[in-house]
């Protein structure tokens, strides 16, 4: 039997809709407006979005589904409920803690490109960008920025300490009246920049790159894409999960599931049909890489009518969209520490928010000159940064995806799964809904993962 007795009435969202505020607030982050754009521009638009979009349709959503309902039906966090559903078997466990620990890693890059978006937004409220407006100056602009390890650490530390402020207060007091806030606010300012976007002239350009562009795809294509759909969804560590278990035992996981894929999908084309239109309205290149919507964002608005404002309510979206998922990056490791240690949430997401900052650390250094940065980028061609990045989000986010893919789809109880997967949901009483799901599941998501993965190690080819 599992025990409850430990969860307190704010363990639980206030409402069905704070739910999926909160979780569309996990996902729609720098992932969609910071990250997705410049991969898509690396690996040349196109084939590589309609492949994007593809693996949010196939894997993503089935795995929201399984992750958010193991959440809903333990009402556990990661590593517990794994070993509830599981006899406490040693390696479910462990698939559940390398979640937890891949959180950690994220979280602690994410927490210093967060921090670059603050710099912007001050720089956007006091009005302080190069009056020259050539591109070197803002590239000269976001490298001073990206070098300067103690500015990187500085802000960096501000916004750790507004995410571990807003976990300790809790699901609802903190979590889910941030999301609520957050999410409207965002959604609005979206709206408002696509409308503004698709004015510019180069809004035509940007169509087509984004939807009608063959370039080269390649196997390593085909992995950053999957790789991007867990990281945008946040998938395979536990944070749908966790967000899941503070759900009421017959709320609807399935549909819910799909309005947030789909707002999360609809965000990052939109953040590309802002990005692409401003970046090519100005002649700009969109292979720019992490620096893309750091330098051509602010460089081309300065040249655009309204520039200024539009600066601010940018940077404004690209901080909100980042707190909402830094705050379910850190809400994982703290509910495994309060579920599993018994710790209280202060103690807890105190303590997480130190480890995470400390981790970060390293990537707060990788602009610079020292070991992190040029030391290790010509030790083996990546810095720290890249590193984490390239691990967690291609490798150990799509390996627990097949983890929770294989749990579910093959080791817990059949009827249960069934039941589970009903209760609640219109679209999960629909019967081949159940039999499309399960199939994706069992076999398709491990299969597909492990073919692509398998692939960019050459072990296929
Ligand atoms: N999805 C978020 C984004 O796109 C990042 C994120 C939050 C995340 N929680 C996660 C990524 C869990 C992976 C796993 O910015």
């Amino acid at each position: 039997m599992i025990d409850h007795k430990d969860r307190t009435s704010n363990t639980q969202w206030g409402s069905k809709l704070g739910f999926i505020a909160a979780a569309a607030g996990s996902a729609v982050g720098l992932g969609n407006i910071w990250r997705f754009p410049y991969i898509t521009g690396q690996n040349g638009g196109g084939v590589f979005v309609l492949f994007y979009l593809l693996c949010v349709i196939v894997l993503g959503f089935p795995i929201m589904v399984a992750e958010v309902t193991i959440g809903r039906t333990t009402q556990s966090s990661p590593v517990r409920a794994y070993g509830e559903l599981s006899n406490h078997s040693r390696l479910w466990q462990t698939v559940g803690l390398v979640g937890v620990i891949t959180g950690a890693v994220i979280l602690s890059y994410y927490s210093v490109v967060a921090g670059w978006g603050l710099h912007y937004l001050m720089l956007s409220l006091v009005g302080w960008f190069p009056q020259v407006n050539t591109p070197e100056a803002y590239t000269n602009l976001f490298d001073s920025l990206h070098q300067s390890v103690g500015l990187n650490i500085w802000w960096q530390s501000i916004f750790m300490i507004i995410t571990t402020w807003v976990v300790l207060r809790g699901v609802r007091g903190g979590l889910e009246q941030v999301a609520n806030i957050g999410m409207v606010t965002l959604f609005g300012i979206i709206v408002v920049l696509t409308i503004y976007a698709s004015t510019l002239p180069g809004f035509g350009s940007a169509l087509d790159f984004v939807f009608g562009h063959a370039e080269r795809f390649t196997w390593v294509s085909a992995l950053e894409a999957l790789g991007q759909a867990f990281f945008s969804l946040s998938l395979g560590m536990g944070a749908m999960l966790t967000y899941g278990s503070y759900l009421k035992l017959h709320d609807d996981t399935v549909g819910t599931s799909l309005v947030i894929s789909l707002a999360d999908t609809a965000v990052a084309v939109a953040a590309c049909l802002i990005i692409f239109p401003i970046t090519f309205s100005v002649g700009l290149e969109p292979a720019a890489g992490p620096g893309l919507v750091f330098i051509n964002i602010p460089l081309a608005l300065h040249q655009l009518p309204f520039g200024g404002v539009g600066m601010f309510v940018f940077f404004l979206l690209l901080f909100i969209a980042a707190l909402t998922s830094a705050i379910s990056l850190l809400e994982v490791a703290t509910a495994f520490l309060i579920d599993s240690l018994g710790w209280r949430r202060l103690k807890a997401a105190i303590i997480c928010g130190a480890i995470v900052y400390f981790l970060g650390l390293p990537s707060a250094a990788s602009g610079g000159s020292g070991l992190f940065g040029n030391g290790m980028e010509q030790l083996i061609g990546m810095t720290w940064f890249d590193a984490v990045d390239y691990l967690a989000s291609n490798w150990l986010l799509p390996l627990g995806g097949i983890g929770i893919s294989l749990f579910v789809g093959w080791h817990i109880n059949s009827q249960r799964r069934l039941s589970e997967f009903r209760e609640g949901s219109w679209l999960g009483s629909l019967g081949w809904v159940y039999s499309v799901w399960v199939f994706l599941i069992r076999w398709f998501a491990p299969g597909a993962i492990a073919f692509v993965m398998l692939n960019v190690l050459g072990i296929l080819s």
